[in-house]
């Protein structure tokens, strides 16, 4: 629902320095969904408010020497793969107001830089990106708007080749192994269980103009109410209207 809390008090509507909170998207699908494109057109259509991406990738967690020796074995598609404990922190003090120091995350060495940070500062929005962001009740509890990428599985395994191979630095041998081992088998156990939490799903993914088109509307819509709801906080608004 729209609706701010609902109690009256005249008093807040003079509270107009309260701060506002920001409005948090989670954007979640399989591998190669085109996750990243979506983000990216959003942020490019709402560039009159200040906007972050933060990727759940960045919370991979390190590998321990004796996992790094047996790379091949290690399940990167499962939840526990992640620090969802510091990715919580993050979305939470970013929501706070704060600004936050997300780690730098290298896929060809599965390593997360101990020195190197990506300083990610307060905004109006926050949008947090990742195959699994839906998956832990408490990460999803902080998104005002959760969007699902939905693009077929041929067409992402494609995708997923080529970027491995190009940017990624794997041989397509062991792309089509780490597939079948653990990216397929994690998508159906947790990827797409996490789908029926999304408020909206987008088919095709960044292809899908007049779908993007729509939600950034909405977003601009619902960013208005927002502040509403953060400036008078005890205003109950239905339809744009204040009912006191
Ligand atoms: N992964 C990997 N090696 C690592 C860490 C992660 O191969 N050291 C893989 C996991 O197998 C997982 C994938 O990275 O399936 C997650 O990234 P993905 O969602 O594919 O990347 P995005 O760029 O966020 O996706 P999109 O193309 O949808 O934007």
């Amino acid at each position: 629902p729209s609706h701010c809390s609902a109690s009256a008090s005249s008093s807040a509507l003079s509270d107009s320095n309260a701060p506002k909170q920001p409005f948090v998207i989670g954007v979640s699908g399989g591998t190669a969904s085109g996750k990243t494109t979506v983000c990216d057109m959003i942020i490019q259509e709402l560039h009159d408010h200040r906007v972050v991406l933060v990727n759940q990738d960045s919370f991979y967690r390190g590998l321990t020497p004796e996992e790094s020796k047996r790379v091949h074995e290690y399940n990167f598609d499962h939840p526990d793969a992640f620090d969802t404990e510091q990715l919580l922190d993050c979305i939470q003090k970013l929501r706070g107001g704060q600004s936050y120091q997300v780690p730098i995350y290298d896929f060809k060495n599965h390593h997360r830089s101990s020195e190197s940070f990506r300083q990610v500062n307060a905004s109006d929005v926050i949008i947090l990106e990742g195959i699994l962001v839906f998956h832990d009740q408490r990460v999803r509890n902080l998104m005002n708007m959760k969007i699902f990428v939905d693009t077929d599985a041929d067409v992402r395994l494609a995708r997923r080749i080529r970027r491995d191979t190009v940017e990624r630095g794997r041989d397509i041998n062991s792309v089509l192994e780490q597939y079948a081992k653990f990216v397929k088998p994690a998508f159906d156990d947790f990827v797409l269980p996490s789908k029926k939490y999304a408020d909206v799903i987008i088919p095709r993914g960044g292809d899908n103009h007049v779908a993007i088109d729509l939600i950034v509307q909405h977003i601009h819509t619902k960013l208005g109410q927002h502040d509403l709801c953060k400036i008078y906080p005890n205003v109950h608004v239905i339809q744009s209207t204040f009912q006191i």
